[in-house]
């Protein structure tokens, strides 16, 4: 069991580093946001961290658009070191991210996505389970490795399809299980009670 100490990677509104920053707060996970790092300048996520007195960055990525790769990247691995960061938690960032982050914090890097993996990896995971037909969506909190929303589960919960759902509504419920899911699974972190076993996280092993 140790404090974690977390670097947080968004692309835009920062509700769920908020839930992260409310659990800290109200005492319910042991952990310590030393950086939170936005792609866009003016994503919301940096304004939320600045109101909690957290150091919060612009990351430029260019030339990439949709990938943390190349001097971005270095600069991204050194920022989060020298901040003391253990712990990497992607919060709506909306880049792959490569094996050098990856293999400077292994199996330390963790992401949310709103859908119940394997299936809807990518991006609006929501509105493709909707226009599937899925009478059940959810949200993942999963280990990153080197595919996109492949690594080991942590956390997930289930979410129930309303027949008048429109994605923004379907969206809506999934965030509010977001908000549990990952101070929940930090907390798993934290614990260290915990193993990887192949595809899975073993939880008080
Ligand atoms: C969430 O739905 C998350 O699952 C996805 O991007 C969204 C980010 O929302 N990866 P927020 O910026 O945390 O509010």
């Amino acid at each position: 069991m140790a404090t974690l100490r977390l670097g947080v990677l968004g692309s835009g509104a920062g509700s769920n580093m908020q839930s992260i920053v409310d659990a800290i707060e109200a005492g319910t996970l042991d952990a310590e946001i030393k950086l939170v790092l936005a792609d866009f300048p003016d994503a919301k996520i940096l304004e939320r961290a600045a109101k909690h007195s957290i150091r919060a960055e612009y990351l430029d990525c260019a030339p990439f658009r949709t990938k943390l790769e190349g001097a971005a990247e270095d600069r991204c691995i050194e920022m989060l070191k020298s901040a003391g960061v253990d712990t990497v938690v992607l919060a709506g960032f909306m880049r792959i991210v490569k094996p050098k982050l990856l293999a400077s914090f292994p199996n330390r890097v963790i992401n949310i996505h709103p859908a119940l993996l394997p299936a809807f990896p990518g991006v609006h995971g929501w509105t493709q389970t909707l226009d599937y037909g899925c009478k059940v969506a959810g949200v993942t909190v999963h280990f990153v490795d080197a595919g996109t929303d492949t690594g080991p589960i942590i956390v997930q919960k289930a979410v129930p399809v309303m027949e008048d759902d429109t994605p923004e509504s379907l969206h809506a419920r999934i965030q509010v299980q977001e908000h549990i899911a990952y101070p929940e699974a930090l907390r798993i972190v934290a614990s260290g009670n915990y193993s990887i076993e192949g595809r899975r996280v073993r939880i008080g092993k």
